[in-house]
């Protein structure tokens, strides 16, 4: 191999942070220039104004500078054409007809009975518990008129970034890649408007981001079983519905519209979680049902679904949640731990 080959191929190991993709893969080499000791290596980006060209820089440098015979390395940038950013998102999306972008995902939509379930919170919270075990992870906050996906991750003034129509780079946070509403409003950008209808902005969410291979996508839906989230249900690729509930709400009274939502959208009910099951106070170690006990249980028996567990009422983690802070990806807390057992028993890991 000639210095040039050695060049190309360690460049092969930098990626692009947002795509994921190695340079050489995805055409950005323009060109690569040796002259004794030293190399200039010209970057296409997709845009001049790329926020991560400083890091690709700093990849690349850090890379090729561990091939014996080169002292320096210089980095300079250049535009893709027009048709460049075609054939990236030819490359991203495959050829011909818009792909199904999830046929190896396990699309996970989280519903409830009722609203203030604490369903946003416990979605945020499993897809980082999933993430800390090693799975790729997405959320799409479907709740599209009552986000809160974006406050509770504490990403709510992050923009995704349009590299062009039908290749928008999801916001990432604690490795999970997110979209929601919240992240976009500001934005005049007419794709995102282009229906009045939810479900199309869902399907946007869908095929409009490019959301690399992942094992998991969360859908946070609108709270209950009205219409908003059966119609938004059906804009999904074939989906496994999680149910969020508390022991406040009983199982009798939920489960037979949950039962037909299902039914009509063809979808299978995978689990149920209890969330804000008991309280554990400051100076005793007992566990404090404050709003019943076991109708989380009950509805995973009528809906024939596995019950996934139970979650406490902890300060900790509506402070998290309101700071924007999601806990659940250390294992070394007690938020951490009680989600990993979730987690793993939705990954069929145990
Ligand atoms: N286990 C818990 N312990 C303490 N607070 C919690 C817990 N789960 C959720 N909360 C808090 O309860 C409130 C409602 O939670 P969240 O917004 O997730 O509910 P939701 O079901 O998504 O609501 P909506 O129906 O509006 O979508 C939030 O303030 C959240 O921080
Ligand atoms: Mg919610």
């Amino acid at each position: 191999m000639d210095l040039r080959e050695r060049v190309l191929e360690s460049l092969k190991n930098v990626l692009d942070p947002e795509i994921k993709k190695n340079l050489v893969e995805l055409n950005m080499i323009k060109d690569i220039e040796i002259s004794g000791q030293n190399v200039l290596i010209t970057v296409t980006l997709t845009t001049m104004g790329c926020p991560l060209k400083d890091k690709i820089r700093k990849d690349i440098i850090d890379e090729v500078k561990k091939i014996e015979g080169i002292e320096n390395v210089e980095v300079a940038y250049g535009e893709m054409t027009k048709e460049q950013k075609q054939q990236l998102i030819q490359k991203l999306q495959g050829k011909g007809e818009r792909k199904n972008p999830f046929i190896n995902t396990r699309i996970i939509a989280v519903g409830s009975g009722k609203g203030g379930v604490g369903k946003s919170t416990v979605t945020a919270n499993l897809a980082a518990a999933m993430s800390s075990l090693g799975y790729k992870v997405g959320i799409i906050d479907a709740d599209i008129l009552g986000y809160s996906i974006p406050q509770i991750m504490g990403i709510n003034k992050e923009k995704p970034t349009f590299i062009e129509e039908g290749i928008i780079m999801p916001i990432e946070k604690q490795g999970v890649k997110v979209i929601s509403m919240g992240n976009l409003l500001e934005r005049d950008e007419p794709l995102i408007w282009r229906g009045p209808m939810l479900g199309q902005v869902l399907s946007q969410f869908i095929y409009d981001f490019y959301w690399g291979e992942l094992d998991y996508m969360f859908i946070d839906l609108p709270p209950g079983t009205g219409d908003v989230p059966l119609s938004l249900m059906q804009s999904l690729p074939k989906a496994e519905i999680l149910i969020i509930t508390t022991p406040q709400i009983t199982a009798a009274s939920v489960a037979k519209r949950l039962g037909l939502m299902a039914a009509k959208t063809n979808n299978e009910i995978v689990g149920v979680i209890e969330n804000m099951s008991y309280f554990i106070c400051d100076n005793c170690s007992e566990k404090h049902f404050i709003f019943g006990k076991g109708e989380g249980e009950r509805l995973s028996a009528e809906l024939n679904a596995e019950y996934l567990g139970d979650i406490p009422l902890m300060t900790s983690i509506r402070e998290g949640s309101d700071k924007g802070n999601i806990l659940a990806g250390d294992t070394n807390t007690e938020i951490g731990q009680i989600y990993n057992r979730i987690a793993k028993k939705l990954g069929h890991l145990n």
